[in-house]
């Protein structure tokens, strides 16, 4: 399976959303791999003091073999494949980003491409490829209305005919709704809380994460007892009331 995360705008939790859903899924025995297709450097270098030798840019020179560059962070039990230099947002042309999300695939039960706000052929080229993009906005007004435009120039230019969006309205605070969630036409599919001292290698946000796994991946089990509660409707009535 196949999973993007997207946005139109900075800063707004795509990374943290990719960690989640790493942790939470490879924790429950799917093998999964985050590639970093931010290509401001240094992300995942930062937060996991990976090699920084052995990123997406030397991927991209030997696509076949892609999975040769991935790296597994100290503690955790996913992988990933760091985001390379800047160079490489034109390195991952379609054809390359192809094949090596192919490899990746014939590889990891569950891969996860993390984007930044700047789309690119390579970003593009994971959303076309995606079994589901899910695309991040926070209650603030201009995360909903640009990403909204976002969405609209990937369907309207051809580069993705399908509906396979979900929203992820993050950073919610109680009281705080997003008005703009209904011009992206796509169903929200995850409410996270604003989440104190949150940071997006830690495990704050994984029981917000929990329910999209589970669709995704029914009858596997769950590492913990907190899915129930935290991540079902019940809280999402809370944050989204
Ligand atoms: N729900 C949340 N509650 C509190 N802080 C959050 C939450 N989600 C994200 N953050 C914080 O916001 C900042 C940006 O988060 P993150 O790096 O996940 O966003 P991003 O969309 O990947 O950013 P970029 O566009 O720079 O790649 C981080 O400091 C993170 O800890
Ligand atoms: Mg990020």
């Amino acid at each position: 399976m196949l999973i993007t995360t997207m946005s139109a705008v900075g800063g707004v939790g795509k990374t943290s959303l990719t960690l989640a859903l790493a942790e939470e899924a490879s924790r429950r025995g799917i093998s999964t791999c985050v590639v970093d297709m931010d290509f401001s450097p240094g992300t995942m270098h930062a937060l996991f003091d990976l090699d920084r030798y052995r990123s997406i840019t030397d991927a991209a020179g030997n696509p076949e073999k892609a999975v040769e560059y991935v790296q597994v962070p100290a503690g955790k039990t996913y992988g990933v494949l760091s985001g390379g230099l800047p160079h490489a947002a034109d390195v991952m042309t379609k054809p390359i980003t192809e094949t090596m999300l192919q490899t990746l695939l014939q590889n990891f039960q569950l891969v996860i491409v993390d984007t930044s706000s700047q789309p690119t052929e390579g970003s593009l080229t994971a959303v076309q490829k995606s079994n589901t993009t899910l695309f991040v906005i926070t209650p603030e007004r201009y995360t909903g209305i640009r990403g909204a435009i976002l969405l609209d120039y990937i369907k309207s230019y051809g580069i993705v005919n399908s509906n396979r969006f979900e929203v992820v309205i993050n950073n919610c605070r109680p009281g705080k709704k997003q008005k703009y969630v209904d011009i992206m036409k796509a169903p929200v599919s995850v409410v996270v809380p604003y989440l104190k001292n949150h940071s997006p290698d830690k495990r704050t946000m994984l029981p917000y994460v929990s329910g999209v796994v589970d669709a995704w991946f029914p009858n596997t089990m769950k590492p913990g007892s907190w899915s129930f509660g935290k991540s079902g409707f019940l809280s999402r009535l809370k944050f989204w009331a």
